[in-house]
Parts: structure tokens; C-alpha cells; sequence
């Protein structure tokens, strides 16, 4: 896949340090804001933006592309990085491309990934608003042959074999249930796996069902690629996915998703989403 136009380290290094001399804190904490998130990294203080067209090596937006912005600040007193949009395979962007920012967030000293996205829930139990805190995926883009990681290992990143069999932290995982639960999101907080598909088009009937079958717990279109990004370079990974919509596994059922209705329910629970990851990275800091 287009091997010869792989970011180089160089590269990575580069947009590391443009963003360096720029920024006079270490964000210890990476945030990637899903669909509807991006008040999150609004609500930052001291707050530092770079739109991702004016940042050196980072992907060019797509024509309709809502054009994202990454941006620093403090988040209960914690120095955190934030991208407010992310790459979409489905925008025409190779995975490599899609998790770069992860690489350049490593070399600037952050340790941890927070990774949020929108998804349908398959798990009979998900209702439209709950959190699914990601403990596993499926990674059906890399059943397909496609990764991230594809082309020459880059050595000074992870290996060429990374394991992925721990890719989701189960201290944050624990600890997060147990924010959720303070914030009294005890029914709505789940623990499940994701798996990321291609899009942009939302599933059939017959695709979801097999999904279920698999063992998948909510379906959306992000966050795999990143996550594995994360872990060839060690970063400590916690995922959520917020329940935007019910998967329909009927036939005979009248309604249809939209991606209205993904933005709807994420703007209900913006203000939740924000208390709960602020608590997080509060945690993260302090340990
Ligand atoms: Cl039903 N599918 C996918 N692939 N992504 C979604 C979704 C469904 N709902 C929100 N995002």
C-alpha cells in the first residue's frame, strides 16, 4: 500500500518538534475526541490550537472533511493533548496516515491514550447513551489484510511483532467502572469488544448478525488503528465507545441509522462524557 510514502521517523520527529517549540508543557495524556466529543477539548484550560492544516506532515483534510484541530491544554490540572476530529479510513486516508498523530503525541511525551469514539451497540443489553469501556477488539480491517503497522517496522517505535493480547489497560479499565460509578453511570457503564469496520457506509442486517456471532459488542469506524499505533510504542491504552444507537438485527424493523442521530445522542451526553474523562485523567496523573 503505497509503501514509498510512509511518514519517516524524520518525519514524525519534525512535527514533534514544531509542536515543541510551541507548546511550553508536556501533555502527558493523549485524548482523541469521537463524533460529538469535541466540546471536550473545548472545555480545556490554557488552552493552545493548532488546526491540523497548519501543523507540518499531518494529513491533508478531505474536501467535506470537518476540519480538525489538535489541541493542548489542562484538564483538571492535567496537561493533555486532545484531537478534536480524527482520521477516517473512510475519507480516503491509508491506516498509517489515520494513527499518525499517536506517533507524534509518543515523541512528545505522552504516556497514556485515552481513545473515544460513537458506536453502534450489538450487545442486547446497550442502550442509546451508555458507555462501552473497550476491553478487546476485533480488528476486521487487519482480517482484510489492512494495518497500520504495514510496510518496514520502524525499530525505534516497537516491533515488528507487537502482542496485542493486552492492548486495553485493566487497571483503567477497573478504575474507570468505578468513576463511572461515582458519577452514577452504574447502569449505563458496560464492558464489551469493539470492532472497527471500514464504513462509510453503515452494516446490513446480515453483516451485524455475523459481527454479534463473533463476539463483537458495539461496531464503529475508528480507534483500532490507533490503539494498535499506541501499543507498537508502548502507550498505555484505555477506549471507550459511547452507545449512539442500537445496531438493527431485524429485518422487519422500521427505522434506519443516520448519522443525526449518532451526533444527537453524543451531544446528550456531552457534559457526562467530559465529568467522566476529567476524572480519569485525573487518576492517570496522580498515579
Ligand atoms: Cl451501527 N455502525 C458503524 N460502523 N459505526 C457506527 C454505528 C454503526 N453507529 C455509530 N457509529
Amino acid at each position: 500500500s503505497a509503501n514509498q510514502e510512509l511518514y519517516t521517523y524524520e518525519m514524525i520527529e519534525q512535527t514533534a518538534d514544531f509542536l515543541k517549540l510551541r507548546v511550553h508543557f508536556q501533555p502527558k495524556i493523549g485524548i482523541i475526541c469521537g463524533s460529538g466529543l469535541g466540546s471536550l477539548a473545548q472545555d480545556l484550560k490554557d488552552r493552545i490550537e493548532f488546526p491540523y492544516s497548519t501543523i507540518p506532515n499531518f494529513p491533508v483534510s478531505t474536501v467535506e472533511g470537518h476540519a480538525g484541530k489538535l489541541i493542548f491544554g489542562f484538564l483538571s490540572k492535567v496537561p493533555v493533548v486532545c484531537m478534536q476530529g480524527r482520521f477516517h479510513f473512510y475519507e480516503g486516508y491509508p491506516l498509517w496516515k489515520c494513527a499518525m498523530p499517536v506517533r507524534v503525541m509518543k515523541l512528545m511525551g505522552v504516556s497514556h491514550l485515552i481513545a473515544t469514539n460513537a458506536a453502534g451497540g450489538l450487545h442486547k443489553n446497550y442502550k442509546v447513551g451508555d458507555i462501552m469501556l473497550v476491553k478487546d477488539h476485533i480488528n476486521m480491517m487487519g482480517f482484510a489484510g489492512n494495518n497500520p503497522l504495514q510496510g518496514p517496522n520502524e525499530d525505534r517505535f516497537g516491533p515488528r511483532f507487537p502482542p496485542m493480547n493486552k492492548a486495553y489497560d485493566k487497571e483503567l479499565i477497573k478504575k474507570s467502572i468505578e468513576i463511572g460509578e461515582n458519577l452514577g453511570l452504574k447502569d449505563n457503564l458496560h464492558t464489551g469488544v469493539y470492532t472497527c469496520l471500514g464504513g462509510p457506509n453503515f452494516e446490513t442486517v446480515a453483516e451485524l448478525r455475523a459481527l454479534k456471532m463473533l463476539g463483537c459488542d458495539a461496531v464503529g469506524m475508528s480507534t483500532v488503528h490507533e490503539v494498535i499505533t499506541a501499543r507498537h510504542c508502548d502507550m498505555h491504552v484505555l477506549a471507550f465507545s459511547l452507545i449512539t444507537n442500537e445496531c438493527i438485527l431485524e429485518y422487519d424493523s422500521q427505522n434506519e441509522p443516520n448519522h443525526e442521530e449518532v451526533m444527537d445522542a453524543a451531544k446528550m451526553r456531552q457534559d457526562t462524557l467530559i465529568k467522566f474523562v476529567g476524572k480519569i485523567v485525573d487518576y492517570i496523573y496522580k498515579e
